[in-house]
């Protein structure tokens, strides 16, 4: 298959953030003996993509990295807002650094990612939290080595949050967390609106990287030995509207597909709306491609998937999961979901369960609803009682306990190839995942991380324990 490119593509100019780089090693050289830099990431895969890329920009400005915040010389927090316990841990431990910026006056302490493009928050840090040095926005992030100059030769508090919907910045350079497993973002922003979410505001419109540089990143992990690659983007398979070069999401998994070398392709996240069965069937045969699919469906209510904005009803969901597993038999489906939501009544939340009950999700991500100043759903009236909520959602959770607990079962007596990723709980165990991303701990040297293994389940409680078979490559 061949790839058009589109070369008139906004990227952003990288040259001059190379030369405050350059110009910040030379300073921080002289300033601490040995520039340690830590870097905190709050929220979602996003933002441990975006962190991975700081963390690069840091490296080649010749920092070392701790993960203790009291270690550090530059503190930086790359936040997340998508609900209000993700925001309050934040500025709880913001207000924490200021004991430490006492004790370490030369410390530069900024706060990034999606929490400060909200106007009201920077205001907060404006106000309250004078120990900040640097404050910057999603759109922005490639300039943390301007920012960084700026400060350390003297500038007043910086606070930089444009409210565009961002350009796309190529060749940042990156320093991953893992050796094993490794996200690959493919596009940013989201058009969906959502009316409980915070993510257009703070993230922007959607846009697409092109499908030759995914490719050729791709292809650079694979030959860096990451095995397990994760496409990211808040609703994947909107990948490439609009474009010219014509790739949608299921011709780029082909063609990713396509890249030689032993590895795993997943990819997250799925919206119900745009999951088409083109999609489905690429995933059906691409070999590489794990048979895992997370699918939010947030509630089960049409009543409320119309007011949540969501373009689907509770038949058109239970269909498209029926399509998919009339492919793929195997496939292991997780989901979000949202209690809660204003006006959900407890009829409602249990057409949530029933969703629950008919698919069988291997893993549900659960949410109480939390309003985000400036979306239509913290508008709404929202008469149930916390408490209230909070019993649904516990029945939530215990109803899906007992499906995971079957699911498990059922994998007893089975053989898996999975992917050994790290040590285990207890010396001389090993973690490895399946393509159906469920996580099988077994005997096995640590010397097989990194390598494809078959394991057969043996028993499966609080864990799925297992005995290696064979390895693989
Ligand atoms: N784009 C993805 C999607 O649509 O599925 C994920 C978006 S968000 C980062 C992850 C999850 O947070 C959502 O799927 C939703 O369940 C939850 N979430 C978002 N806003 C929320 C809110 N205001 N209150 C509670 N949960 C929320
Ligand atoms: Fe938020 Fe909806 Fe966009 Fe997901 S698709 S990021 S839930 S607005
Ligand atoms: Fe949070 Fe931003 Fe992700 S709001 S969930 S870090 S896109």
């Amino acid at each position: 298959m061949s790839v058009n490119i589109d070369k008139n593509k906004t990227t952003v100019n990288l040259d001059e953030q190379k030369v405050y780089m350059s110009r910040v090693a030379k300073i921080v050289k002289k300033r601490w003996e040995r520039p340690a830099a830590c870097v905190v990431t709050y929220g979602c895969q996003q933002n441990v993509s975006d962190s991975e890329r700081i963390r690069g920009m840091l490296m080649c400005m010749g920092f070392e990295f701790t993960d203790n915040t009291g270690d550090a010389d530059v503190v930086i927090f790359n936040t997340c807002a998508v609900r209000g316990h993700a925001e309050n841990r934040v500025f709880g431990n913001v207000g924490a650094l200021k004991h430490i910026k006492q004790k370490k006056p030369d410390m530069i302490i900024a706060l990034c990612g999606c929490m400060m493009q909200q106007q009201h928050v920077a205001e907060k840090i404006r106000r309250s939290y004078p120990h900040v040095d640097i404050v910057f926005g999603t759109h922005v992030m490639h300039r943390l080595p301007e920012f960084l100059w700026n400060r350390l030769t003297g500038a007043s508090r910086i606070f930089e949050l444009p409210d565009s919907d961002g350009e796309i910045i190529e060749g940042l350079p990156v320093h991953r967390d893992g050796s094993v497993r490794g996200f690959l973002s493919i596009m940013y922003g989201c058009n969906n609106f959502c009316s409980y979410c915070i993510v257009p505001y703070v993230r922007g419109r959607e846009r697409s990287r092109d499908p030759e540089v995914i490719i050729r990143e791709a292809e650079q992990m694979v030959k860096a030995g990451y095995k397990d690659i994760t496409l990211l983007g808040q609703n994947v398979n909107s990948y490439g509207k609009g474009e010219p070069h014509g790739v949608n999401f299921a011709k780029l998994l082909r063609l990713l597909n396509e890249i030689e070398g032993d590895f795993r392709i997943r990819f997250m996240t799925s919206h119900p709306k745009d999951c088409t069965i083109e999609l489905l069937d690429a995933m059906k045969d691409c070999e590489k491609v794990c048979r895992h699919l997370h699918l939010p469906f947030q509630c089960g209510s049409d009543r409320i998937l119309k007011q949540m904005n969501r373009h689907y009803t509770k038949s058109d969901y239970l269909a498209l999961v029926e399509a998919a597993y009339e492919r793929m038999p195997d496939l292991n489906l997780s989901s979000d979901v949202i209690v809660g939501f204003p006006g959900e009544t407890y009829d409602d939340f249990l057409d949530t369960l029933d969703v629950v009950k008919k698919v069988g999700f291997t893993q549900l991500f659960t949410f109480i609803f939390s309003p985000r100043q400036g979306t239509p759903a913290a508008q709404l009236p929202d008469p149930v009682s916390r408490d209230e909520k909070v019993k649904w959602f516990e029945e939530l959770l215990k109803v899906q306990e007992e499906i995971l607990q079957s699911k498990m079962h059922d994998m007893v007596g089975k053989t898996y190839r999975v992917l050994c990723e790290e040590p285990g709980r207890m010396e001389g165990l090993v973690c490895g995942r399946t393509s159906g991303n469920m996580v099988i701990e077994f005997k096995a040297d640590i010397s097989l991380i990194g390598s494809f293994a078959d394991v057969k389940v043996t028993n499966a409680s609080n864990v799925i324990e297992g005995e290696l078979v064979q390895k693989i490559s």
